[in-house]
């Protein structure tokens, strides 16, 4: 929460009941406390308050769910004390994100060779995915426009009013015009052909979703597909697809193979997927990828050498914890599958 409220005269400081034995004065809530105190009362006063949240495991409002098997608690158990950014360091830990990437792609069907490598990232969620698939799209668009020599101050984006508001946030935090085709009685995602209509030269993509999040329903991404295709041959303009597979990548492959929705579609240039949508996993894992490294300008790749080799990374944040997780949550999204 980055908003906290203030202190009302009733709670200045924090109930510690039954760390009373080690704590004979109150403990001050929003103030470092003058003294320090033993560690088994700060343990014992935590996890009292926590025991006031509410029981993940019965918790179904934010369908991510709550329990992992007991190998996958161990295998994070293990590796939480890496820090992933040192990928010299960790290089198995690199090497187990890479393969779900590579396995995430192919899933997906990215059009790669049989020794090519693919194109992604592991990220927090589909949030922090879809801000570094916006990321690639305006700066891919940005530097058209330039060698062109045409304005590239006004990018904006095409998705359905029934977005998840991670788009928004993407379209405010990174200045882009957010276009979206309203929803209308009886049908509630975005109809391809009035997207088709908004999209116009200064469209970085049209976002679809796989899974939308009021009411799990697919957009019709190969129809999109086909009308974009065509406005592209009519008008000269190159409007990729982003297909938002949140909740549905790893759901479409299994119960519709047949369905094209992913990267056999020629205008489908990202997908993201979050691994926290399909039980068994906990929430904290999603997944980038892109269709050929064209579609990821090289400018957005940060190169980072001082913990050692070269280090090409395109995260928001730098340090993180815990991915084992990555290989973790791969083996339960099979299992749920199966
Ligand atoms: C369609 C869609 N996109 C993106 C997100 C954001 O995903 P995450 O919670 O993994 O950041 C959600 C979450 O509900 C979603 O339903």
């Amino acid at each position: 929460m980055v908003l906290s409220h203030a202190a009302s005269d009733s709670d200045v400081s924090v109930h510690s009941t039954f760390a009373s034995r080690y704590v004979r004065t109150s403990l001050p809530r929003f103030r470092m406390p003058e003294n320090s105190i033993p560690k088994e009362a700060a343990y014992q006063i935590i996890n009292d308050e926590l025991m006031l949240d509410g029981n993940p495991r019965l918790n179904l409002a934010s369908f991510v769910t709550t329990w992992m098997e007991p190998e996958c608690d161990k295998l994070i158990m293990a590796s939480i004390n890496k820090n992933y950014v040192d990928m010299d360091e960790y290089p198995v830990t690199t090497e187990l994100q890479n393969r779900c990437v590579n396995m995430i792609a192919h899933l997906f069907n990215a059009p790669l060779g049989e020794t090519e490598t693919a194109v992604g990232v592991g990220t927090v969620g589909s949030s922090e995915a879809i801000m570094l698939a916006g990321l690639a799209f305006k700066r891919k668009w940005q530097n058209k426009r330039r060698a062109e020599g045409k304005p590239f101050d006004k990018p904006n984006i095409v998705t359905g009013a029934n977005v998840q508001v991670c788009w928004e946030k993407f379209a405010r935090y990174f200045e882009v015009e957010l276009k979206e085709v309203k929803l209308r009685e009886g049908y509630y995602v975005m109809d391809p052909e009035q997207a088709v209509e908004m999209v116009d030269e200064n469209t970085i993509c049209v976002a679809a979703i796989l899974g939308s999040t009021l009411n799990g329903e697919f957009e019709d991404v190969k129809l999109l597909n086909d009308l974009l295709v065509l406005k592209n041959k009519e008008t000269g303009l190159d409007i990729p697809i982003h297909v938002d597979a949140a909740s549905g990548g790893f759901i479409a492959p299994f119960l519709y193979p047949e369905l094209e929705w992913d990267f056999r579609l020629p205008q489908v240039k990202s997908i993201n997927v979050s691994g926290h949508k399909y039980g068994l996993v906990y929430a904290g894992i999603g997944w980038v990828v892109w269709r050929n490294k064209e579609d990821l300008p090289d400018e957005l790749i940060f190169h980072i050498n001082y913990l050692g080799a070269d280090q090409p990374t395109f995260t928001l944040n730098f340090s993180k914890g815990n991915v084992l997780r990555h290989f973790s949550i791969t083996i339960s999204s099979s299992l749920q599958n199966l």
